[in-house]
């Protein structure tokens, strides 16, 4: 198969865990005999130093015309205290906004290599294996209007039943190509826009019978997160409820830096991008681990382009780089000396 790729590396860590998932998008076009066309451009800080706009005309046009978008990650201090236009973070929003990628899925799931890494006692942790769908381009993020001043600010938190239509159908079909559990997250007993949610969910429902919905307050879904995260199969909230549950449940399996997300429409399309920021702290040590970089694009291969056996290969050849006791150094190296960023992505091409 023939693909053409927009790869965005962004600022800090980005630029690094992106090259390594570059090389594994090359081995496997060179395994499998498919053609990936890659083509660079800007987003974030890079994009801001360069032409003093986070998201330019040109990069937007680029992802247009690919099959799909692999993004590393964006921000650092260097931009913190620009005016709000100037702000990388400002990218990642309108790219989402303008793609129109209005769901953002998270697999997540234990890793048996590195259960001793996870703030959870093992029997819990190790039973995980679950998806977080969050509605990414609608509520407080965008909703207008907004306000602030001195001493009164204001969001808005606005769904409108296509937003939340299109969203629950994602989680929907997702849950029907797993385990056929739908846990629908809101704040309904304080919240109108949460129980238009519910009455939608609840209409939605008929369509798919085979699918077992349970609908579920944010603040007791926080809690069972930790208490019983085996509970769940496929989670569907909105965007900010999403946005912190995700976290929460990313550090389950012991690191931020092994998990890969999309942000998807619906149509095949997607972005692509590890969870995990851009990380100033180590960023130019090369000591980053590229994982959820690289099990993006395995997302990507699987998800974009139905490509199944090409993305188990990677994600064999990464558990298998773990199972061998192979470990970046944001993971426990008992006693053996941490691989650098090269050297790890060394091994997992070589397992390829
Ligand atoms: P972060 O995810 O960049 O880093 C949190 C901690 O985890 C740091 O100690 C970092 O060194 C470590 N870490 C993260 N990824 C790692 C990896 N692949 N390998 C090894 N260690 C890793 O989050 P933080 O520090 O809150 O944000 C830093 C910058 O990233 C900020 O400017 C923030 O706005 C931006 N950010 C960007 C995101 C994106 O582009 N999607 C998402 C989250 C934050
Ligand atoms: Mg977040």
């Amino acid at each position: 198969m023939e693909k053409t790729i927009t790869v965005l590396p962004g600022d800090g860590i980005g630029p690094e865990v992106t090259e390594a998932a570059v090389k594994v998008l090359q081995t496997i076009a060179k395994r499998y005999n498919h053609i990936f066309n890659l083509q660079y451009a800007l987003i974030g800080g890079a994009a801001i130093d360069a032409c003093e706009n986070p998201l330019p005309e040109e990069t937007v046009e680029l992802c247009t015309q690919s099959d799909a978008v692999l993004l590393g990650a964006v921000g650092g201090p260097k931009w913190d205290q620009n005016p709000s236009h100037l702000r990388p973070e400002k990218g990642l929003l309108a790219i989402r906004k303008q793609l129109g990628l209005f769901a953002n899925i998270r697999p997540i799931k234990a890793i048996p290599a590195l259960l001793d890494a996870s703030p959870l006692k093992k029997e819990i942790a190790q039973e995980v294996d679950l998806v977080i769908v969050r509605e990414l381009t609608g509520g407080l993020y965008f909703a207008e209007p907004r306000k602030k001043t001195n001493d009164y600010a204001l969001d808005s938190l606005v769904y409108t039943r296509e937003e939340i239509e299109r969203i629950v159908d994602t989680a929907f079909l997702l849950a029907r190509s797993r385990r056929g559990k739908l846990a629908s997250v809101d704040k309904a007993n304080v919240l109108d826009t949460s129980k238009l949610w519910r009455q939608i969910v609840e209409e939605k429902k008929v369509g798919y019978p085979d699918v077992e919905v349970e609908h579920m307050l944010v603040d007791s879904t926080a809690m069972k997160l930790i208490t019983k995260p085996s509970a769940f199969d496929v989670i569907v909230t909105e965007n900010m409820f999403g946005d912190i549950l995700s976290d929460e449940a990313s550090v389950i399996t012991g690191s931020l830096g092994m998990l890969p997300s999309s942000s998807t429409r619906g149509d095949g399309f997607g972005l692509y991008e590890p969870i995990h920021g851009s990380a100033p702290d180590i960023a130019g040590k090369n000591i980053a681990n590229p994982a959820a970089a690289i099990l993006s694009v395995a997302m990507m291969l699987r998800d974009a382009f139905q490509m199944e056996t090409e993305a188990s290969a990677i994600e064999g050849a990464v558990f298998s780089v773990l199972n061998d006791g192979h470990f970046t150094s944001d993971l426990q190296t008992k006693g053996k000396p941490a691989l650098s960023t090269t050297e790890w992505t060394a091994k997992v091409l070589e397992e390829l």
